[in-house]
Order: structure tokens, then sequence, then C-alpha cells
């Protein structure tokens, strides 16, 4: 096995560009990390040192590298109706207040704002169809979106080995799967008909304009810098309906300007009160 040179200088070009680019934070202890995850794309591009390798990612021209290193050094870790409590408040506290007017109409969004492979927009969307079974019928839409668009790719493809669909419920798993071959299930239609996927990368502009009932935005934070963290707390307040929940990961916390408008409400679930907001 080749073992290519890596200097100090390297890894600080690299988690330069990877700041930059996905606001993503790297300590000097993740220096091993990022060898051992971007020699692959070392080898797939025939490069001898990662001198080289920075030299691309720097260029111009380097854009699609750019976002292939991205893609390496980030973790898509998920799992469906992980963290069951922000489901069961997402039930109660947004779905079931929200169900007689969505039955007149009421447009309902919910955003998965780092969707990785589509376990958690999926468990997003049975959590809905749970509530309102017409979801489909209704003005009822959950954005998904991810930075990497091998997740997205994935996600849209919605299928999932045995270990995936266990954490399912098994009338759910019922419902929504169906055998795909070989250990693999499949998502059905009819839920992701409700779902759209979407490029997005948290630390630009987001094109979006409507408001949401419900963001999902866990264990991607964890990976920015505080003023990082802030700030995206801060963007989601004006895109909350009052009443509106942001349901954020185990170990992260809202900090910054949005502490002071958004209350805690249960574990690492925040609301928009009533009456706050343009
Ligand atoms: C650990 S997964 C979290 C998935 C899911 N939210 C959950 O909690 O199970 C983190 C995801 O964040 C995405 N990500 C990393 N940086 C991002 C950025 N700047 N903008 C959008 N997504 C990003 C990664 O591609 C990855 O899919």
């Amino acid at each position: 096995m080749t073992a290519f040179k890596f200097t100090d200088g390297d890894f600080r070009q690299i988690s330069r560009i990877l700041n930059s680019e996905a606001g993503i934070y790297l300590s000097e202890a993740k220096a091993p990390f990022v060898y051992s995850r971007l020699t692959k794309r070392l080898r797939a591009l025939g490069m001898e040192s990662f001198h080289d390798y920075c030299a691309l990612i720097a260029s111009d021209s380097g854009e699609t590298e750019r976002y292939q290193m991205i893609a390496a050094l980030t973790t898509n870790v998920t799992r469906f109706f992980r963290e069951e409590h922000h489901f069961a408040d997402l039930r109660r506290h947004v779905l079931e207040r929200l169900a007689p007017a969505a039955r007149t109409g009421r447009r309902i969004r919910v955003w998965s704002a780092a969707c990785s492979s589509g376990q958690e927009p999926y468990s997003i969307a049975m959590t809905i169809f749970s509530v309102l079974p017409e979801a489909e019928s209704l003005n009822i839409r959950v954005l998904a979106t991810d930075i990497d668009s091998y997740m997205i790719e994935a996600a849209i493809a919605g299928e999932y080995g045995e270990d995936a669909v266990e954490s399912v419920p098994g009338d759910m798993r019922r419902k929504w799967f169906s055998p795909a071959g070989e250990g693999l299930w499949k998502i059905s239609e009819r839920l992701g008909s409700i779902v759209a996927f979407r490029k997005l990368n948290l630390v630009r502009p987001w094109p979006m304009k409507g408001k949401f009932d419900a963001i999902f935005c866990r264990n991607v934070a964890i990976y920015f810098e505080e003023k990082t963290q802030q700030e995206i707390w801060r963007r989601f307040v004006p895109l909350l309906n009052p009443g509106g929940a942001l349901y954020i990961g185990h170990s992260e916390r809202v900090t910054g300007p949005a502490a002071s408008v958004l209350v805690s409400d249960g574990v690492t679930t925040y609301r928009l009160p009533e009456g706050v907001g343009p």
C-alpha cells in the first residue's frame, strides 16, 4: 500500500477549504482521519502526493473534486426514527394541531435540513401519513436537503438494507416498504410523493421563501464552529411559522440570537412562540 506524503500545510489547506465550502471545522487531531478518508481520492485520481491534491482543490477547475472531498470527509450516519421523541413531538404538537386546517387546504411544510440518505425525511413522511392518511392529496410536503449529491441520489432511490429498516415500527414497515431483492427494502412511491429532495448547502444562501411548521436540523451543526451554528439557528427563525418546531441533534444546543426567540420545549426541541414573527 502506497504511503502518501501529507504535511501539516496540506492538512491546513484541506481544512481551510472544507471550512469555507461546507462550514465544517476540523481540529488538528483529525489529521489521521483526513489522511485515511482522502487516500482513496488520491488513488482514484492517480495522484502521488497531497501536495498535488491540494493544488487541484484550490484551483478554479477543482470544483467537482472539492465536492468529492466534502463527501469523503462528512459523516452520513443516520437512522429511521432516530431520536423518536422528535417524531412524537411532531405528531402531537405540530401535525395533530394543524390537521383540521390541513384538511381545509392549509399548507404544511417540514424541512429535513441535512437529510443524508433519506431515513429522516421518510420518517417524517410516515409520521405525517399516520396523522393524515390522505396527505398526498393535501398541501403537505417535506423538503429534504443535503450538501452531498450522492446522498440525495441514494435518498431518492429509497432502497435500504434489513439493518436500516429494523428501526421502523412493524406496522409502518409493512405499509411503506416492499422487498426489492436480496436483503433490500424499497420505500413506496406514495410515501416518496410528499418528499422533495434538493441539494442545499447550509452555509450558503437558501432559496426557500415559504415558511415551515417544523425544521429538523440534526447532527450536522455539531461539525460547525459556534459562530456558524449560531448563524444557522438565527436564519431558521424567520422561516418558522408561529408555533413551529426546531429539532436539533442530541449533542447540540441553540445559542446566540435565536436562543432569545425560540423557547426550549423538551429535549433538543425548540418552538417559535405564537405571536412572534413578522
Ligand atoms: C450525520 S448526518 C445527519 C443525518 C440526519 N440529519 C440525522 O440526524 O440522522 C450529517 C449530514 O450533514 C450533511 N452536511 C454536512 N455539511 C453540510 C452543509 N454545509 N450543508 C448541508 N448538509 C451538510 C452531510 O452530507 C450528512 O449527510
